[in-house]
Formats: structure tokens, C-alpha cells, sequence
């Protein structure tokens, strides 16, 4: 980035590697045993699991089982609610990989928590777009809120909030991801709406909150506009 391009833009916002917006709040890049987090913390599959890894590991050939690193890591995940190293230990037991492989995974991909997050895990996208489109009044507006800043969670324990950098959702700008979902064109009033139905134990509708159904533009369609001519229509034409 240009010197003068990058002074102004780091006069707004710090600007810092993925690595270290994930980890500057949220724990170290390295792992350190601790009390809640270490190679004795208890974790094992459970029976149900245990199906859904045989089925996945059907997806791959033989001398090919490593490829199902990541998905059987998510299910631990999923089970757990967050990746203490003795699940990454149990991966790669059951995987038959060095537990090695499993770290440099664990650690370089965002979306697998090594320490433990609320039961909603909020994650602001505070990149370009969603910056352009005031992704810090959400991140400000959450903070109001629930009384947290980035990185820690409720005393409660239902909510995580973290900045993290864009989320592929940028035409949707500012948006949040909760869990598995994605909330999008998002306001303030938007923002503490949601909160209030997850806190009343409601599931608010995923998806952008300006009304249109997905990315097409707010001001209506400006291209395709006309009803499809159907299958074949070149050939009939001549084209
Ligand atoms: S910049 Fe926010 S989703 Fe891409």
C-alpha cells in the first residue's frame, strides 16, 4: 500500500496482520497449557460423532485420510464448543496423523477457537467495506450493550464479540456472523434487535435487514430485467 495512502488510513483504524487482529485480543498465537486448557482436559468424541467421522472419512481414499482434518476438527469443535489442545490431540489420534498436522491447522485457520467463546459468538467484519459502512458504530453498539470489547465474553456466557477481517460478505456491508449465520446490511437499532431475540432465546432470521432477499441492488433490478426467453432461444434465433 502506498506510505501516505497507508498513514491515513492507520490514523482511523490500527492496521494489524489477520494473526494478530484474531489473537490480540483473544489469546496467544502459541499454545501454553493452562488450568482449562491443556493436554488433560478432558475430550473424547461422542458415539454419534464418532459415525459422522467413519462417514466423512469414506470421503477419502485410502493414504488420502489426513484430507478430513478440518471438517473432524469442526465437529470437535462443535461438541465442545471450543478446541482445548487435548481435542486437537484426540483428532489426530483418531486420524492417524502427527499431532503437528493438526496444530498447524488449528492455528492458522480463524474459525477454530482455542479458547472458549459464549454460546453466541459474535463476529464483527471491520474490513474496508463494512468499515466504509460503519462497522465501528456496530462493533460500538455491541460493546454498549453487552458491556464487553473485543475479545471477551459476557460474565454470563452467552456472548463472544470479536473483530475479525472481511467475511466474503462485503456487497452486504456491515454485517455480523453469529455462530453458523450471517446478518447483514446492518443499522444499530438492527443490531440490538438481534441481541434482545438471542437473549430471549429467539432465533432472529439470518440474512440482510434492508429487505432485499439477497445482494441485488437496493433501488431495484438494473440489468435482466426481462423474463427469461427460455431454453434454446439463441438456436431458434439464429444466434
Ligand atoms: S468487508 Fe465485511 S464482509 Fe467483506
Amino acid at each position: 500500500m502506498h506510505r501516505s495512502l497507508l498513514s491515513a488510513v492507520s490514523a482511523v483504524r490500527p492496521i494489524l496482520a489477520p494473526q494478530q487482529v484474531r489473537f490480540a485480543s483473544h489469546g496467544l498465537a502459541v499454545h501454553r497449557d493452562t488450568a482449562k486448557n491443556n493436554p488433560k482436559t478432558p475430550f473424547t468424541f461422542s458415539e454419534e460423532n464418532l459415525k459422522k467421522i467413519d462417514s466423512i472419512l469414506n470421503n477419502y481414499p485410502e493414504g488420502h485420510k489426513a484430507g478430513a482434518l478440518m471438517p473432524v476438527l469442526d465437529l470437535a469443535q462443535r461438541q465442545n464448543g471450543w478446541l482445548p489442545i487435548s481435542a486437537m490431540n484426540e483428532v489426530a489420534r483418531v486420524l492417524k496423523v502427527p499431532r503437528m498436522r493438526v496444530y498447524e491447522v488449528a492455528t492458522f485457520y480463524t474459525m477454530y477457537n482455542r479458547e472458549p467463546v459464549g454460546k453466541y459468538f459474535l463476529q464483527v467484519c471491520a474490513t474496508t467495506p463494512c468499515m466504509l459502512r460503519g462497522a465501528e458504530t456496530i462493533t460500538e453498539t455491541i460493546s454498549k450493550k453487552l458491556g464487553i470489547k473485543g475479545g471477551e465474553t459476557t460474565k454470563d456466557g452467552l456472548f463472544t464479540l470479536l473483530e475479525v477481517e472481511c467475511l466474503g460478505a462485503c456487497v452486504n456491508a456491515p454485517m455480523i456472523q453469529i455462530n453458523d449465520d450471517y446478518y447483514e446490511d446492518l443499522t444499530p437499532s438492527d443490531v440490538e434487535e438481534i441481541i434482545d431475540d438471542l437473549v430471549a432465546g429467539k432465533r432472529p432470521l439470518p440474512g440482510p435487514r434492508s429487505g432485499r432477499l439477497a445482494s441485488e441492488p437496493l433501488t431495484g433490478l438494473t440489468s435482466l430485467t426481462e423474463e427469461p426467453k427460455g431454453p434454446g432461444f439463441g438456436l431458434q434465433a439464429g444466434l
